[in-house]
């Protein structure tokens, strides 16, 4: 039996790739599949939070009463409604897989191919983690890094950057974490700085520890 210790909360969470259209039937995208902020949702859920999941396109599903599932596509609408749900919630969690950059210009007809090289023009997306955290007032936030080199310092300076009051870090020097994978292996760092590294897990028992530290660090 879990501690219902977000009884009363209200949690936003973010999911998935994000899908920036080239023309009607082209997009870029990525690799994430969305499982590890959906498990986060059901392990919030499972606590006595009140959930909305807020996921780019993935083949997952949700059945939980306490989960409002908000489908959207690009990075752009997923920014919406983040900032729709943002003055009612307690606590945020970034877990999409947001593209950085989209096709400037998006073709109402298939693009046709021609002998000559083709050049995607790319515009920045926002950050939207940084934009919540840029107008957050008792909003408990939290990111993750994912990291190739310098991890702790790199995911240090992002918290600072982005004003989070949590950051997940995932290396990708650890086998067994990242994209597609059903584990993970994390570390914690807090607004104080305060590092807490943790065993290779399955993605379940992470939501189950990111929810742990939450509380922790909320309670603080
Ligand atoms: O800056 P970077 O992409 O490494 O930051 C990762 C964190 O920021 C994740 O929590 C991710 O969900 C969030 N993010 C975002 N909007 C973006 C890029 C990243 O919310 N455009």
């Amino acid at each position: 039996q879990t501690t219902p210790d977000l009884k009363d909360k209200k949690v936003v969470i973010t999911a998935g790739p994000t899908y920036e259209p080239l023309d009607p039937v082209r997009f870029i995208g990525n690799h994430s599949t969305g499982k590890m902020g959906f498990d986060i949702a059901v392990e919030a859920a499972s606590r006595g939070a009140g959930v909305v999941l807020i996921t780019g396109p993935t083949s997952l599903r949700i059945t939980h009463p306490a989960v409002k599932v908000v489908h959207v596509t690009t990075a752009n609408e997923m920014y919406q409604q983040c900032h729709k749900f943002f003055s009612s919630a307690d606590i945020v969690i970034g877990a999409a897989a947001v593209a950085d950059y989209r096709p400037k210009v998006v073709a109402d007809q298939k693009i046709k191919k021609n002998d000559e090289e083709f050049v995607i023009a790319l515009e920045k997306n926002p950050d939207i983690l940084a934009s919540l955290g840029a107008v957050k007032s008792h909003q408990f936030l939290v990111g993750f890094a994912l990291e190739t080199e310098n991890e702790i310092e790199y995911a240090k300076s992002k918290l600072k950057k982005k004003n989070l009051d949590l950051i997940v870090l995932n290396s990708l020097n650890d086998k067994g974490a990242g994209f597609g994978k059903p584990t993970n292996k994390v570390t914690f760092i807090d607004k104080d700085f305060n590092v807490f590294p943790q065993e290779l897990k399955s993605k379940e028992a992470v939501a189950k520890d990111i929810i742990d530290q939450i509380v922790k660090s909320y309670a603080k």
